[in-house]
């Protein structure tokens, strides 16, 4: 598989083959929702040195995790994540849920993070589409509808491609071939490992997806 070969080396990502640590998956879910991979590096290794465990994150007050989050920004994220912090606690004894749904009732998980964490963290076959997945599979079939309508479509596409095996190492395989291979502009598509399957390269309109309604 490509990702074997082609995976980032991230602070959060475990190594091939190892269980990944559910709160460092749902806290850089977390963080990464309004910034960007490079920003929350050293962020996210201060988080976890102060609190190393879901525990140890819901025993602090507010205040310190607020403390630990400045320069973020987007400071509800923060205040969700405690609240979240506590209700893994609280409600399931310091365990996160394994399915979307279970996910998606704690403070600050919506629909994409549900998935992510579900995928990545327990292995299960959930769709994480974020913008950079919205690309990637609307090129993949030259999708004419456009953004935002085309949500819908996209969605029930990405579900159809997610794999029964090995479904964490797939949503993150999208994402890096979104944030590496699949950019918004001068896609490396030589590189792609779908790039003999991608009806917009074939057709060389690759930059012109995804389709979005003229403002
Ligand atoms: N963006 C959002 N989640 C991510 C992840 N787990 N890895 C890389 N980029 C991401």
């Amino acid at each position: 598989m490509w990702y074997d070969r082609h995976r980032r080396r991230l602070p959060w990502r475990a190594e091939p083959g190892v269980a990944a640590d559910p709160y460092k998956v749902w806290l850089s879910e977390i963080m990464l929702q309004q910034t960007t991979v490079k920003a929350v590096g050293p962020y996210f290794a201060a988080f976890l040195d102060a609190f190393p465990t879901v525990e140890a994150l819901a025993a602090v007050p507010l205040e310190e995790v607020l403390r630990r989050w400045a320069g973020l920004g987007y400071y509800a994220r923060a205040r969700n994540l405690h609240a979240c912090a506590r209700a893994v606690v609280e409600r399931h004894g310091g365990r996160f849920p394994d399915t979307e749904a279970g996910l998606r009732a704690l403070p600050g998980i919506g629909p994409y993070t549900a998935a992510a964490v579900a995928a990545i963290a327990f292995d299960q076959p959930a769709a994480a589409v974020d913008g950079n997945v919205e690309r990637v599979i609307a090129r993949l079939v030259a999708l004419e509808t456009p953004l935002p309508a085309a949500k819908p479509e996209i969605r029930a596409l990405a579900e159809r491609l997610v794999p029964l095996a090995r479904a964490g190492d797939f949503a993150q395989a999208l994402m890096d071939l979104g944030a590496t291979i699949c950019t918004p502009r001068a896609p490396a598509c030589v590189l792609c490992p779908w790039g003999e399957a991608c009806a917009a390269r074939a057709a060389g309109t690759q930059e012109t997806f995804p389709r979005k309604v003229a403002k």
